[in-house]
């Protein structure tokens, strides 16, 4: 793995000052962007993004636990949720359909194959809660990625997987939401949510994800949007926008998106700078 310091010596030296290539928080983040922005898989930068600032909050935190992901292809997003774990923490890549030796190739230059913390698994997800070396990692789950069977029943399974496993501090990021692709994941997120209100709460929308936390702890992922979150993808080089176009009472989430008129934050509709949380 080339780190921070080797990858500022080999940038253009326009950039090579740039708080991706000089910001130590930002280390592990340009490091695997280094190897994996050019792997085959489907996660777009803005999301590795936003998932490095959240991993990175939970860290800063001190919110410790494993990490899960549901759909693995051939290990793109894996191999950031094997990036940010620490050598306490185990990751589960779980795939109906898995590509072993694509997924260990992929994962190579942060992981081991034969590192005890790493565990592919060959499996259906509906059949998870069943997994015999899954029953006693109740609650031990720091953050879950869902990005395995594209059906509305999924959804309700793996959801349901995820508030299992889930701790009390989670993350859980559910992928191809708000996608015109598949608008039944959509359906079926929102559903659950409403179904189950005390499981999860929508903290944040966008870049074809969202993002889960518990009731109690949605406050805290709100605030770390609110207050840090752009300013972080934009040292990273990623100018999103933060958008609360409704008060708290109808949805307290944010929804983040590319940004227009050069606007970092988007607050009500008929009051621009008013963002309720
Ligand atoms: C969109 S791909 C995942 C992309 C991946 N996260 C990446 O970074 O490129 C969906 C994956 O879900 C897997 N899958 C489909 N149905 C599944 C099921 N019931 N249980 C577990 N995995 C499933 C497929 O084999 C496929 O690898």
């Amino acid at each position: 793995m080339t780190t921070q310091a080797e990858l500022a010596r080999m940038a253009p030296p326009e950039t090579a000052n740039e708080p991706l290539f000089t910001d130590p928080d930002l280390a592990a983040f340009a490091e695997y962007l280094q190897t994996y922005s050019a792997a085959e898989g489907w996660f777009a930068i803005e999301s590795a993004a936003i998932w490095d600032s959240l991993l990175a909050f939970q860290e800063r935190r001190n919110w410790g636990g494993h990490l899960l992901e549901v759909g693995v292809y051939k290990g793109k997003s894996a191999a950031l949720m094997a990036k940010r774990a620490k050598s306490s923490e185990h990751v589960w890549l779980i795939d109906r359909f898995l590509r072993r030796s694509d997924v260990q190739r992929t994962l190579a230059e942060v992981i081991e194959p034969a590192d005890p913390r790493l565990h592919l698994e060959n499996f259906d997800s509906f059949q998870l809660q069943r997994h015999p070396g899954l029953v006693d990692q109740f609650g031990k789950f720091r953050f879950l990625h869902i990005d395995g069977e594209h059906s509305a029943a999924a959804v309700q399974e793996d959801l349901a997987m995820a508030h299992a496993y889930g701790s009390r501090e989670c993350l859980v990021s559910v992928d191809d939401i708000l996608s015109w692709t598949y608008p039944q994941l959509t359906e079926s997120l929102f559903r659950y949510l409403r179904e189950h209100p005390d499981h999860f709460s929508l903290v944040l929308i966008g870049f074809n994800k969202a993002y889960l936390a518990r009731p109690a702890y949605a406050h805290e992922y709100l605030k770390y949007c609110r207050e840090d979150l752009i300013g972080r993808l934009e040292r990273i080089g990623i100018d999103a926008q933060l958008s609360k176009s409704s008060y708290p009472a109808e949805l307290n989430a944010f929804g983040i998106g590319p940004r227009h008129d050069g606007q970092a934050y988007r607050g009500l509709d008929h009051d621009n700078s008013i963002i309720l949380y």
